[in-house]
């Protein structure tokens, strides 16, 4: 088998209307440092708090925002604490993929009754700037999907968090909106995921990668993609595939201890500008060689950006039948090699750029020698 692709198809087949990404909450070792980075090296702007001052007893948040993506950075204040554990095991990672919804109360029952697990019950958040009202189901790993209903209110993130801004000088750098969160599960489980997002929220399998697709000499990985009916949410699901070492899904896998989100894919209208503020910022990114370059325009044909420019770089291009698309991958960007970003732009491409998968791979391959974990 090698790739396939479903044509996106007008039929939803939605379980419940998902409009976007609410937010993305990370658990983390020291959400004050952890903020001050976003803020500094990724260009996002402190919106709100929750912590002891707020009445917020054992745990702190931060909320970031750029565009329309929002980051909650949350740490625990005691050992005991949900969060502390999920740090113990897992470093800092993604706990929570949010999904704004019309109805949360209405959207987890559906879920439910779909066979979705319960992460938590229906809940009402009031304060002088209106009401939210929440719910969550749990997917792979030990994430969790949150179901926000924001219909009523106009503060600043949710009730028990306040507004709050930071006097560093923070240099927005174009970062748009949520394109894909990519998950690592184990091996055997992609199939078991897939079909989770497609009985319980009615999502669409839109891609298969196989691991002819994925492959180098080395390592091999299998990815399937799912999407909701508007395209907002997509969701790629990986597992390592058989190989001579060890893949990186697996390296994955050993540091988180588990299933749970590798990438985050943030868009950018121009990738250049963001990508050039990044690095000067001190983002690390994988490194391609140069003789990507060499023929890459051969495989995309024409492109409107500088080759050079994005040479010099390292900007990644790939086509498909609607367009082209631009993307680069940080390094990971916490101490366990697991959680990392990608910057994308999209010129009518609807796809993942599968023609950089093998250049990509063997950057990866790069860094896990350099680790010992290949
Ligand atoms: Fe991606």
């Amino acid at each position: 088998m090698n790739t396939s692709t479903n044509t996106a198809t007008s039929v939803m087949t939605d379980a419940f209307p998902i409009n976007g990404t609410d937010y993305i909450e990370f658990y983390v070792g020291n959400a004050k440092q952890s903020a001050l980075y976003y803020q500094a090296a990724f260009g996002y702007r402190l919106i709100a708090y929750r912590g002891p001052e707020t009445g917020s007893r054992d745990m702190v948040s931060y909320v970031l925002q750029q565009g329309k993506i929002r980051l909650v950075l949350s740490a625990a204040l005691n050992p005991e604490h949900e969060i502390a554990k999920h740090v113990a095991e897992h470093g800092d990672g993604v706990k929570t993929l949010a999904l704004w919804v019309n109805n949360a109360a209405e959207s987890y029952k559906i879920a439910l009754d779909r066979g979705a697990e319960s992460a938590f019950e229906p809940t009402t958040l009031s304060d002088d700037n209106g009401t939210i009202k929440m719910a969550g189901i749990k997917t792979y790993g030990n994430t969790v999907h949150a179901l926000v209903e924001r219909s009523n209110y106009d503060g600043a993130f949710m009730p028990g968090f306040e507004a709050r801004t930071s006097a560093y000088p923070v240099d927005d750098i174009g970062l748009k909106y949520v394109d894909h969160c990519v998950g690592n599960v184990e091996l055997g489980d992609m199939n078991k995921w897939v079909k989770f997002y497609q009985d319980v929220l009615g999502f669409k399998l839109l891609i298969t990668f196989d691991d002819k697709d994925i492959s180098t000499k080395y390592t091999a990985l299998m990815s399937k993609v799912v999407s909701n009916g508007n395209g907002y949410i997509k969701f790629p699901i990986n597992e390592p595939a058989q190989g001579l070492k060890k893949s990186q899904i697996e390296e994955y896998l050993d540091f988180y201890k588990g299933a749970g989100v590798q990438h985050i894919a943030v868009a950018t209208d121009n990738i250049i500008e963001t990508v050039s503020k990044l690095r000067s910022k001190g983002v690390d990114f994988l490194y391609v060689p140069e003789v990507y370059y060499d023929t890459v325009l051969d495989r995309v044909g024409e492109i409107e950006e500088d080759i050079e420019e994005l040479k010099k770089l390292n900007i990644l291009i790939d086509r498909d039948e609607e367009g082209y698309l631009l993307q680069i991958f940080t390094k990971p960007v916490q101490d366990r090699p697991t959680v990392f970003y990608e910057i994308i732009q999209r010129n009518g491409a609807q796809s993942f750029g599968k023609g950089n998968f093998k250049a990509l791979f063997e950057a990866i391959e790069r860094e896990q020698e350099l680790r010992g974990t290949l």
